[in-house]
């Protein structure tokens, strides 16, 4: 009985063309990678700035190794603290112009952590209605009354926080919102936030080392350093790594060393994928220029895209969603792609609305011009023989 409802289960999903699986790479993250043995143009990486086979990081943790060794040995309040996880967080703290920084081994640990620890049954989150699944478990896992605002609407957030005072408060949005590549209204929000004195938290999972003038996040793009109490990130796009992060105040950060279950009770991240994130963050703000092409990328890219009569998603981030609707036509457009050579993500429910899902194009800094032509002309073939435009 029991199997055979988890045998009913995926069969129901496979008929709804909502089925996932592996797609196995054989060479190193890149713009170029190899599936079976085949090229293929990568378009769906979180490897923004093409770091993740850049030979300065391969050294940083090659060098790790040779000095730490391979795992942590335990988890960071026990015997896993390493003088480089000290120096991983005094670095974001700086990155990101805070007092100080925790590290989390993923995003998805990060934001499941700070909610939970930071919030219970007493207080009242505000969440978009578009947050990543991270940022909704942490909710749920709390135990707060946790109330949903539109997507990246200050109005219907400030006429709910108005029907909801008296507790303490979080109000919680993706920056970037990573399936739709929008930007959230963080002034907007820090103004609610600032009025009705609740904490504002922003996930920068898709904009840390993307946007801003130094690469640090949505709050660098808007200057708003000081008005985000919660700066999320994770070490695992833009930075190439592994890992997530708050940063805020040292108050904050020394509350979550001490609530954050998800940090307490883990093994600590390795010394090498430490290391490589320390490296990652001095690249990043040294080196504006990948971030100016990668902009130069998406900004052609989706003009592109919007030329040959695909229904884009607007903005200016290097995610770039194009509409397709239906699962199985989303599925079937991905797989035919991948047969001409170029691998984009089929995004479909539950991961985004039904009769929303969407072909989410990501680029990298590291695209050529002549590959961007290169996968324009093959979506544009596909997209002409599945009548879509
Ligand atoms: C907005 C957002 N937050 C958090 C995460 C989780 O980060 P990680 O992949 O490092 O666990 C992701 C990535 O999938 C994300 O897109």
């Amino acid at each position: 009985m029991t199997w055979k409802r988890i045998e009913d289960g995926l069969r129901a999903i496979n008929e709804r063309g909502l089925l996932r699986e592996f797609r196995y790479l054989e060479s190193a993250q890149a713009p170029h990678i190899l599936i079976r043995g085949k090229d293929i143009l990568l378009l769906s990486s979180n490897n923004y700035l093409g770091l993740c086979n850049d030979d300065r990081l391969k050294t940083a943790a090659k060098d790790a190794i040779d000095q730490y060794g391979v795992g942590s040995g335990g988890s960071r309040l026990a015997t896993g603290s390493y003088d480089i996880h000290r120096r991983l967080e005094q670095s974001i703290a700086r990155f990101k112009e805070t007092e100080a920084a925790i590290v989390f081994n993923t995003g998805y640990m990060a934001n499941v952590g700070t909610i939970s620890g930071l919030t219970d049954k007493d207080w009242v989150i505000f969440s978009d209605s578009l947050n990543h699944a991270s940022i909704v478990d942490g909710c749920r896992l709390s135990g707060a009354k946790t109330i949903v605002y539109s997507h990246a609407d200050v109005q219907d957030l400030e006429r709910k926080v108005k029907e909801n005072q008296g507790a303490p408060g979080l109000i919680v949005t993706d920056g970037v919102f990573s399936m739709d590549g929008d930007i959230a209204p963080v002034p907007g929000l820090a103004d609610v936030a600032h009025h009705y004195g609740l904490l504002l938290m922003v996930d920068d999972a898709h904009a840390t080392g993307v946007l801003g003038s130094h690469g640090g996040g949505t709050s660098d793009y808007f200057g708003l350093q000081d008005a985000v109490d919660i700066q999320m990130g994770t070490l695992s796009k833009a930075l190439a790594g592994e890992g997530g992060f708050v940063a805020g105040k040292q108050l904050l950060i020394d509350y979550l060393k001490n609530s954050a279950r998800s940090f307490i009770f883990s093994t600590a991240l390795s010394p090498q994928m430490v290391a490589v994130s320390v490296r990652a963050i001095e690249i990043i703000q040294e080196d504006k220029a990948s971030r100016i092409l990668l902009m130069e990328n998406a900004i052609w890219f989706r003009a592109k895209l919007k030329e040959a009569g695909f229904h884009v998603m607007d903005g200016i981030t290097p995610i770039i969603p194009v509409i397709i609707g239906d699962a199985l036509q989303t599925l079937h457009f991905s797989l035919k792609l991948l047969d001409e050579g170029v691998q984009i993500s089929a995004v479909r429910p539950p991961v985004v609305a039904t009769g929303t899902s969407r072909l989410r194009i990501t680029l990298m800094a590291t695209h050529t011009r002549n590959d961007l032509t290169q996968a324009m002309e093959k979506i544009k073939l596909v997209g002409g023989q599945m009548g879509i435009i």
